[in-house]
């Protein structure tokens, strides 16, 4: 099947990529070499699909989107603080990503660790500081509290501790389901439900249908990198490709082959297609982005 094209994507990567841009920019500059790095880490590539699922899920329920860019760029920061730290030696000792040398590649490991850990209070600088309309504003703490659980010991930390504990190991298909919507699936989700926190109109049951839908894609979306890590090229991936073969990592190919791990992807496509369906709202570009995410190469 071929890849969907996401509307408005080339539109929502650029806005969040200027955002982003102008963030670190006002940074009071101290050390120069980990502010490149912290650059090279955020503003180097990337899909900002984090970002996308927030900008859609925002113009779904029809919010301010400067609120938005304050959640996504959040999001987009624990995102780039975690693949900083992924690819580090004591991790998965990966040398290339989005095409170009990991960071304590281009850099060294202790300024990867440390760019990795200021674009973590970046984050939560963005979160804490940035102005938001006065409904969002009003729910500030909350949005906080919801990053701090996806993104710490909670979500992806979490996630990425037992995704190491299970190298080398054979797991369950729970165990292996469980890591994954924490290391993968708990950003993602929070992508949705952080904006659904901004909506003065949502029902407690859109709430729960939405969080089905983001815990399914959540989930798929790591099952695809899974996926892909063994299908497609290392130019289509930007990194490098067979990198969870060689590290002996439980995945839902190794665990289930590659047309069971499929079935497992569509399977999800088709329960997060079914939470959409309840919603009062025009989802189309929620079902497009999950049929995106199962299909996507890269
Ligand atoms: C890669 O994430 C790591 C996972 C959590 C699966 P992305 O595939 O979203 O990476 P970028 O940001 O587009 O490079
Ligand atoms: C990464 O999973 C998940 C996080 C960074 C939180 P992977 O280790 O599979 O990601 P890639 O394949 O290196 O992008
Ligand atoms: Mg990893
Ligand atoms: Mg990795
Ligand atoms: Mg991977």
């Amino acid at each position: 099947m071929s890849t969907p094209t996401l509307t408005n994507i080339a539109y929502y990567q650029s806005r969040i990529d200027q955002f982003l841009t102008q963030k670190l920019a006002e940074q009071v500059r101290n050390d120069q070499k980990l502010y490149e790095a912290m650059k090279y880490g955020l503003l180097i590539g990337g899909k900002r699909m984090r970002p996308y699922l927030a900008y859609i899920t925002g113009e779904m329920l029809n919010l301010d989107a400067n609120d938005i860019d304050v959640i996504a760029a959040s999001i987009e920061c624990i995102h780039a603080y975690s693949l900083l730290h992924d690819d580090l030696p004591a991790m998965d000792d990966d040398e290339l990503r989005r095409g170009k040398p990991t960071c304590h590649i281009a850099f060294d490991e202790a300024t990867a660790i440390l760019a990795g850990d200021a674009l973590q209070t970046l984050a939560f600088d963005i979160l804490a500081n940035q102005p938001l309309s006065e409904y969002a504003n009003n729910k500030r703490l909350v949005l906080i509290q919801q990053l701090i659980k996806a993104s710490g010991y909670q979500g992806m930390c979490g996630g990425q501790a037992l995704d190491l504990a299970a190298t080398n190991k054979t797991i369950t298909l729970t165990e292996l389901e469980a890591i994954h919507k924490l290391k993968t699936g708990a950003l993602l989700q929070a992508s949705i439900l952080m904006v659904a926190e901004c909506s003065p109109q949502i029902s407690p049951q859109d709430t729960d249908n939405l969080t089905l839908f983001a815990q399914c894609i959540g989930l798929a979306y790591q099952v695809r990198d899974d996926i892909i890590d063994i299908t497609s090229s290392e130019q289509e991936l930007g990194k490098p490709a067979g990198s969870d073969l060689a590290a002996n990592k439980s995945t839902y190919p190794a665990l289930l082959g590659l047309q069971g791990a499929q079935q497992k992807a569509e399977h999800l496509y088709q329960q997060a297609l079914q939470a959409l369906a309840n919603l009062p709202y025009n989802s189309d570009n929620l079902t497009n982005f999950a049929n995106f995410i199962i299909n996507r190469k890269s």
